[in-house]
């Protein structure tokens, strides 16, 4: 198994940006050890287990005073940020059932750059998704999104921050239209919620995206991301019990017995929840303090590197430390390609094209690295060679190709130039041409489908 790793990214070096959140070896152990104690324990019965309901409240109510709740605030520990999100969508479908019962078909209201798992939610639970498109500056638009309420809307999402950009969405706008049109409000927090109370106190500017602002009747904040805790661990928080109660489920007439189960999962893994519980405790907001304070400095020292590189930029103005890396000069996606050979992986984002940063913790001591590295990268990007030819040679010929092929054609084309390119099973070192190619295909249709066909691909038992 030791073995099995070795074509892992990195991350313990800091080489991936996003996916892994780390302090240091000495807080893994404490997380080791935490989980271990409870590796057996089941957070499915809290009345067999006393000490993971004290662990889940305690979490809860920590979560809470960070995040403008008061003693009405009432909540969950989750698995993750999409068992948060996928919560309070079947929360927000049930409330609407009891109390807007003239909704026949219930909306979810979001910018484009809301996270998937709200999609993925509406998808799950019966619910229609409505985007709208973001601001120049990747901010939710709040005229839009009034725009687009319709009498079918039930609750409307602004993320604090976005994934992609990291950028704050006008939380306090949107949550005013919210209450003016009787609707409920989630802040994603995922990626904020433990980083975003800290940096205000240490004197950054963070606009209001918590409790305090009126009209949020939900937030997510996940302790598995900058909450530094182990994987599979999220907090659902509601403005009171009345809310949280439409994201419960009971069963009363089951033969083996009443069956309550408070969020998705049925038997709930104790470890996530002892070692959130710990980390917590241990690092205290002192700790947090302090972390978050070395992130941002980090992060500045990133930002200010990227932008001295001729032709990189940053997008927008994000708030804490998750950004997009752009450029106007270069193909974002070969530079990707370029550092992933490097061993540095980071995300490819679309709409426009850039990639993806995540600076965490463990990137105070790679930063100089991987700045040199990109400079280095951005210099053979440069250079004009024959795959880059050939590349955007691919690129325009399937966008001439989507116009005047029949749909059937294009996605049995599609299908080929994955498998030359490396899918079916390995991903190719270099995804630039597949990215330029698929950013440039009209029909995302066909695009699914081709998505949906690697998946299967990478997860078969055999060459069925
Ligand atoms: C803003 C936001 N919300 C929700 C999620 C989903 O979280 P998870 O991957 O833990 O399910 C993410 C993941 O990156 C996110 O960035």
């Amino acid at each position: 198994m030791r073995a099995a790793r070795d074509h892992d990214v990195e991350w313990h070096h800091g080489r991936v940006f996003g996916l892994v959140y780390h302090i240091n070896d000495e807080i893994d152990e404490l997380l080791k050890e935490a989980s271990n104690l409870f590796f057996s324990e089941n957070g499915l019965n809290p009345t067999a287990f006393p000490s993971l309901r004290k662990f889940e409240t305690e979490i809860v109510a920590m979560t809470a005073s960070l995040l403008g709740g008061d003693e009405k605030t009432a909540g969950n520990v989750t698995s993750g940020g999409t068992e948060s999100l996928l919560c309070a969508a079947k929360t927000a479908r049930d409330w609407a059932r009891k109390n807007r019962p003239d909704v026949s078909a219930p909306e979810i209201l979001m910018p484009v750059t809301a996270h998937p798992a709200l999609e993925k939610a509406a998808e799950y639970f019966g619910l229609r998704v409505v985007k709208t498109p973001v601001r120049a500056d990747f901010r939710a638009d709040g005229n839009a999104m009034r725009a687009a309420i319709t009498p079918n809307t039930i609750l409307m999402v602004g993320s604090a921050p976005s994934y992609p950009h990291g950028v704050v969405d006008p939380i306090r706008e949107l949550a005013a239209l919210a209450q003016e049109r009787g609707l409920l409000f989630h802040t994603d927090a995922c990626v904020g919620g433990f980083v975003l109370p800290f940096l205000k106190k240490l004197g950054y500017a963070v606009p209001d995206f918590d409790f305090s602002v009126p009209g949020v009747t939900s937030i997510s904040a996940d302790l598995h991301k900058y909450g530094y805790a182990a994987k599979g661990a999220s907090v659902i928080l509601y403005k009171d019990s009345a809310l949280r109660r439409h994201q419960m489920f009971v069963s009363t007439d089951w033969p083996g017995g009443i069956y309550p189960s408070p969020t998705m999962a049925g038997t709930r893994p104790a470890g996530p929840i002892a070692a959130a519980w710990a980390i917590l405790r241990y690092l205290g907001e002192e700790g947090y303090l302090e972390i978050n304070q070395q992130v941002m400095e980090t992060v500045q020292y990133l930002q200010a590197g990227i932008r001295a590189i001729p032709g990189l930029k940053i997008l927008s103005d994000p708030e804490m430390s998750v950004f997009a890396l752009a450029s106007d000069s270069m193909d974002v996606y070969q530079l990707a390609d370029e550092l992933s050979l490097r061993g540095w992986h980071l995300d490819r984002q679309q709409f426009p094209a850039c990639l993806h940063m995540t600076v965490n913790f463990v990137h105070n001591e790679v930063a100089d690295e991987f700045l040199r590295n990109l400079a280095a990268c951005a210099d053979t990007v440069r250079r004009p060679t024959i795959q880059k030819t050939a590349t955007r040679l691919i690129v325009r010929a399937a966008n001439v190709l989507t116009r005047v092929l029949p749909e059937e054609w294009m996605s049995r084309l599609m299908s080929k130039a994955s498998a030359l390119l490396g899918g079916g099973g390995g991903l190719p070192s270099r995804m630039a041409p597949m990215y330029g190619l698929i950013g440039s295909l009209p029909n995302r249709g066909d695009l699914k489908e081709l998505v949906l066909d690697l998946l299967d691909s990478m997860t078969k038992t055999s060459d069925q």
